[in-house]
């Protein structure tokens, strides 16, 4: 999961926590998985070999290992948690570990100021959709250098819509005043079985649970391809995406001048492709781009009702219209999706109504949930850039 500019920081800082570790027992598993990312974005290791690499919040390193492997010319890491720094270090200080050893700049990114630019400038999950941070996303486009590319993360409304859920459903659990143990011992409980029904999962239930629903900056992470392609589409040309939704039939013998048009293109297939975001477990046919423009704007109106939800749950005011709001724009999700039969995708929103506002709620009812516990969206959604 993503973090924002600061108020991720300072609630990591605050529990001394670094909830991103991957699961590391196997390094080649490892290698493979992110082998596998970096192909789809086109970063093939002939593109890192010899390179300039600066990756922005790497956490834990254990991604920026995988680059260290394929033999850039230098690799500059800017992180400053304390806790990942840690990890950082105690990661690298195995011998042999990667044959480059990285840079590590512990300031934070908008005290970074190398004076230089970049082959490749990575950056998962961290910038949001405040304007502060899509002036920081700004920043990234200017270190790559030209010819470059840009890795970053971004954030569907769609996809992030099962987990803007339990966010909700969170809401109705958590008693904020508990020690921070015991909250997250009830909302691995009512989660757990949820993460549990995800076959290739490689975090932690406890770190999901603390990067996830007890994330207060949650709702800061909602950077979209539109948005990305707004702010950086007059440099950059979108060159690959992971998961990779976008054909591309045109003839390239057509690609020439103004036809080029690779970001206009790829958001047109965006939004015949964003239902797809909801379920990973499912692929349908392409949809209307006007019915899945509705789905998008009925999925951010949840995410900005939960969210609306959540401060008026933790600063204790009363909650029946953030609650009915909720429930509101959630049936509107629910009639938006209906000509998509056979998904499962309506049951597992009328088990969320029903459990969201049944009079008690315990975690042992979320962890049963049949329909919903299941659903979880292709939340988070890798971009490549090509600076042109
Ligand atoms: C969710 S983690 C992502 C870590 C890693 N990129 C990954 O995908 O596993 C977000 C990271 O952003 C870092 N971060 C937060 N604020 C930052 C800032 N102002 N400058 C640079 N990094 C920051 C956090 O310390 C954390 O390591």
């Amino acid at each position: 999961m993503h973090t924002t500019a600061s108020g991720h920081l300072d609630y990591y800082k605050r529990h001394g926590i670094n909830p991103v570790r991957y699961e590391m027992g196997n390094l080649q598993r490892h290698f493979d998985r992110r082998a596998a990312l970096y192909r789809m974005l086109g970063v093939t290791p002939l593109v890192v070999r010899g390179s300039r690499v600066l990756e922005v919040a790497p956490g834990t390193g254990q991604n920026s290992l995988y680059v260290a492997s394929l033999r850039p010319a230098e690799l500059t890491l800017v992180e400053p948690n304390p806790v990942a720094v840690r990890d950082i270090t105690t990661l690298y200080a195995t011998p042999g570990i990667a044959p480059v050893l990285p840079q590590l700049i512990t300031s934070t990114f908008q005290d970074f100021d190398p004076g230089r630019d970049f082959d490749l400038v990575i950056c998962e999950n961290w910038l949001g959709n405040s304007a502060h941070e899509r002036g920081l996303l700004r920043k990234l486009g200017r270190l790559v250098a030209e010819d470059g590319l840009l890795v970053i993360t971004t954030v569907s409304p769609v996809g992030i819509l099962p987990n803007v859920l339990r966010k909700a459903l969170t809401y109705r659990l958590d008693d904020i005043e508990a020690p921070f143990a015991d909250r997250t011992a009830v909302l691995s409980e009512a989660f757990g079985p949820h993460l549990r029904t995800i076959p290739a999962m490689t975090r932690t239930v406890t770190d999901w649970v603390h990067d996830n629903v007890m994330n207060p900056a949650y709702f800061g992470i909602r950077l979209t391809i539109p948005m990305v392609i707004e702010e950086l589409g007059h440099g950059f040309d979108v060159l690959g995406s992971s998961p990779r939704f976008a054909a591309d039939w045109r003839w390239f013998k057509a690609l020439a001048g103004d036809a080029r048009e690779f970001n206009p293109h790829f958001l047109r297939e965006y939004r015949g492709e964003l239902h797809n975001f909801l379920d990973y477990r499912t692929i349908l046919p392409a949809r209307d781009p006007v019915r899945n423009r509705e789905l998008e704007t009925a999925a951010w109106e949840v995410s900005e009702r939960v969210h609306e939800l959540e401060q008026d749950t933790y600063a204790d005011r009363p909650t029946r219209s953030s609650t009915t709001a909720t429930v509101d724009a959630v049936r509107k999700v629910r009639a938006n999706l209906s000509d998509l039969t056979a998904t499962g995708w309506t049951a597992a929103l009328d088990e969320f109504l029903i459990t969201f506002t049944e009079p008690t709620l315990t975690a042992t009812r979320v962890g049963e949930m049949r329909d919903f516990g299941g659903l979880f969206g292709r939340e988070t959604v890798y971009l490549s850039l090509e600076r042109c």
